[in-house]
């Protein structure tokens, strides 16, 4: 048991009230960004004159030694200290000496693992900001391969209208759009420097905020110091962010696992990229894909655990925010896995599409595009929604689809059908005269995807 602590206690700590309390088990993980922001600080102190040239000397490169050992595996973070701060601590001292103990001048717990804490949450904003932008460019390729692949798009998961492939992978690729741009709004937010805001009420040390917080490349330091010491509000905003990512490829696997089922066959995924069974010969199933979905739960489970850490909470420090720590990390691993297996899953995966566009013939997708050929005809669209009606259930008797009619059979529903409805509700019509803004019409895709392109390269 190695505390920082102990003048003023008469007694050992209780060996199991040492372990519920410590952090180390976890909170080691943050070792950069503890040396990192050490660092700064000793740089800053000597600035100031609160250190001399030599301790400050003393302390950078002893903590610099401690992290080229921590990396070459000469030193290990061993659980008999209490967090990753007393770890640190301890060592610089044990191998500096005298100076090692000046380096908490005017700095606290508290302000130390708030700054741990966001150096590597915005870290891993970046990192996952990537990984999105990086499956983006999968979707970009899958899209523009299949600018022509019709397949039905669907509505309460029937048969719709046509669309292409590119047009529903663009879906996801818009909501990672967001998804990135939340990020951002994340990381500009919670650029400032709690480090100086002392253990709660600031320091009498004529500390120079800025200036540590300029050398940990933040935007500024924070303006109120137990705001400082108590928020964790970024912790909750990158879950909640995890969150939505999470539901969006939990969506996505949802239709992969649909598209792959022996029912639909849209899609075959690579068997790299899938498992068999135990008992059935035959079966290749998209666990991948239903991981990721099940997975979502964890990063959800995350944000509601650290939305109820913190409601309760009095300012300022209060050691329930020691448990803002492994459901965060679990959340990030989760969510930084499940994009990599995701995104390459959806790189090596080949798409069917014969078995789309058969789909999207049958099922009546063109069923509008036969009603707006009445109603370009003359016939009030209400009306013509019920003639295709009767249309459709005409079909649906006869076994046939719509353009399997023939012209007789269409004028004895209605006598303003003529021979260039088959060219009206056939697939690649019906597609491509969808050309509103955001629709599947290869003409307006293209621009979307020249849109896109640009995107990717700023
Ligand atoms: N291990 C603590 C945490 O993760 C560090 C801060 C401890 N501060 C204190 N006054 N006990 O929150």
């Amino acid at each position: 048991m190695a505390q920082l602590w102990g003048g003023r206690f008469t007694k050992e700590t209780d060996r199991d009230v040492y372990l519920f309390n410590a952090s180390i088990s976890f909170d080691k993980r943050l070792y950069r960004q503890d040396i990192e922001g050490s660092i700064a600080h000793a740089v800053m102190l000597e600035k100031q004159g609160i250190l001399t040239t030599e301790e400050k000397d003393a302390i950078v490169k002893g903590l610099s030694t401690i992290r080229s050992r921590l990396e070459d595996g000469s030193l290990t973070i061993s659980d008999e200290y209490e967090d990753i701060h007393s770890f640190v601590e301890s060592t610089l001292t044990g191998m500096i000496g005298d100076a090692g103990k000046k380096l908490h001048t005017g700095r606290s717990r508290n302000d130390q693992v708030a700054l741990d804490m966001k150096m590597y949450v915005r870290g891993e904003i970046i990192e996952i900001e990537g990984l999105l932008k990086e499956f983006q460019k999968i979707l970009l390729r899958i899209m523009e391969e299949n600018l022509e692949t019709y397949m039905p798009g669907f509505t309460h998961l029937q048969k719709a209208q046509p669309v292409t492939l590119a047009h529903h992978m663009g879906a996801y690729f818009e909501m990672f759009v967001r998804d990135r741009s939340r990020l951002k709004d994340i990381y500009e937010r919670m650029n400032t420097c709690p480090l100086g805001a002392g253990a709660l009420a600031g320091t009498t040390y004529p500390l120079d905020r800025a200036y540590s917080a300029s050398l940990l490349g933040f935007e500024s330091p924070t303006r109120n110091s137990m705001d400082s010491v108590s928020d964790r509000d970024y912790v909750i905003e990158l879950l909640s962010a995890m969150s939505t990512i999470m539901m969006h490829l939990s969506r996505f696997s949802e239709e992969i696992i649909i598209w792959n089922s022996n029912e639909y066959g849209f899609v075959e995924i690579d068997d790299a990229y899938s498992t068999g069974s135990s008992i059935m010969p035959q079966k290749k199933n998209p666990d991948i894909a239903e991981l990721v979905r099940g997975k979502t739960g964890r990063v959800y489970g995350a944000l509601m655990g650290m939305l109820t850490t913190m409601k309760g909470l009095p300012l300022a420090y209060n050691k329930d925010m020691q448990e803002d720590k492994e459901g965060t990390f679990d959340a990030i691993d989760t969510t930084k896995e499940c994009l990599i297996m995701f995104m390459q899953m959806m790189d090596s995966m080949k798409f069917r599409k014969d078995v789309m566009e058969r789909s999207a013939a049958k099922g009546f997708t063109n069923a509008t595009d036969a009603a707006d050929y009445l109603v370009k005809r003359g016939v009030p669209f209400r009306d013509a929604h019920g003639i295709i009606g009767r249309l459709v259930l005409e079909c649906i008797e006869k076994g046939k689809s719509i353009d399997e009619m023939s012209l007789e059979e269409l004028k004895s529903i209605s006598e303003v059908f003529d021979a260039d409805i088959y060219e009206a509700v056939s697939l690649k019509t019906c597609v491509e005269k969808r050309l509103t803004e955001g629709a599947p019409g290869m003409a307006v895709m293209k621009k979307v995807i020249a849109e896109y392109k640009e995107y990717l390269e700023k």
